[in-house]
């Protein structure tokens, strides 16, 4: 197998960061991006004691500059063959109890923030006529749920962003993908009591293996 460069949004944490660890074991290249540097050094650490190799790189993907800027200074030095857009955000309660912040922070993470970086990465991609994105949405990207309706609006965004893509890259060898998932136990719910019982859902690394082992479906479900 050809070794890749990957770069993964929201690499520090959970979903995001399992994924690095099994992409970085096959020997692919891991860029980190997310906001907090912290965890994304540790991340790297990791990918570093299994001899893997990994780069960090800070941004929040929900301001569209510097999105374009960090792939822009990337790509003087690294060739980008994977995008996984795996950052996201989620609040959950019910319509009337969610602030006119928090519905705009889910819809500008979870779905401008894919938009730009896949925008910001096209480029290169079609000029090489290859490259793989894969869209991390969730089983709220599937169908309604009570309590989710701004977080179900957002991933039902990036699900139609993706089929999308899909159809207008047709013509060319760069695939497209979406993945749909139950719970998992990440940090994502460590300010929430929307899930009352963690250890219920499944691991985020058990969730990465089998995304890794199935990376080539477009549509892949994981319940
Ligand atoms: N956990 C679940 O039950 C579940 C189920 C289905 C789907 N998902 C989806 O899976 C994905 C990963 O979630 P997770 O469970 O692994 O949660 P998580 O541990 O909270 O990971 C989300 C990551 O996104 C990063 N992030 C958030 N806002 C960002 C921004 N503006 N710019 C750059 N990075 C940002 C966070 O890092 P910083 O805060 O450091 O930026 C964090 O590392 C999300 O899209 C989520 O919607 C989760």
């Amino acid at each position: 197998m050809k070794a890749k460069t990957i770069l993964i949004t929201g690499a520090g944490t959970g979903l995001g960061k399992e994924l690095a660890v099994v992409y970085a074991q096959q020997g692919h290249r891991i860029i980190l991006v997310g906001r907090t540097e912290t965890s994304l050094n540790e991340v790297k650490e990791v990918i570093e004691s299994q001899r893997g190799s990994g780069i960090v790189k800070t941004c929040d993907i929900t301001d569209p500059n510097a999105v374009q800027e960090m792939i822009q200074q990337l790509l003087e030095t690294e060739t980008i063959d994977q995008v996984i857009n795996n950052a996201g955000i989620g609040y959950f309660r019910t319509l009337q109890d969610l602030t006119m912040t928090e519905i705009s922070q889910m819809l500008d993470t979870n779905v401008k923030g894919t938009i730009y970086v896949t925008k910001a990465v096209l480029p290169t991609f079609l000029e090489r006529d290859s490259g793989k994105i894969m869209n991390i949405i969730s089983t709220a990207g599937l169908r309604g749920k009570v309590q989710e309706t701004a977080y179900v609006a957002s991933k039902f965004a990036v699900r139609g962003f993706t089929e999308s893509l899909i159809k207008e890259l047709a013509g060319t060898s760069i695939t497209v993908s979406a993945v749909y998932m139950g719970g998992m136990d990440t940090p994502f719910w460590d300010d929430s009591d929307f899930v009352t019982d963690r250890s219920r859902l499944r691991s985020a690394s058990e969730v990465a293996r089998e995304i890794v082992e199935r990376e080539d479906e477009e549509k892949l479900i994981i319940e």
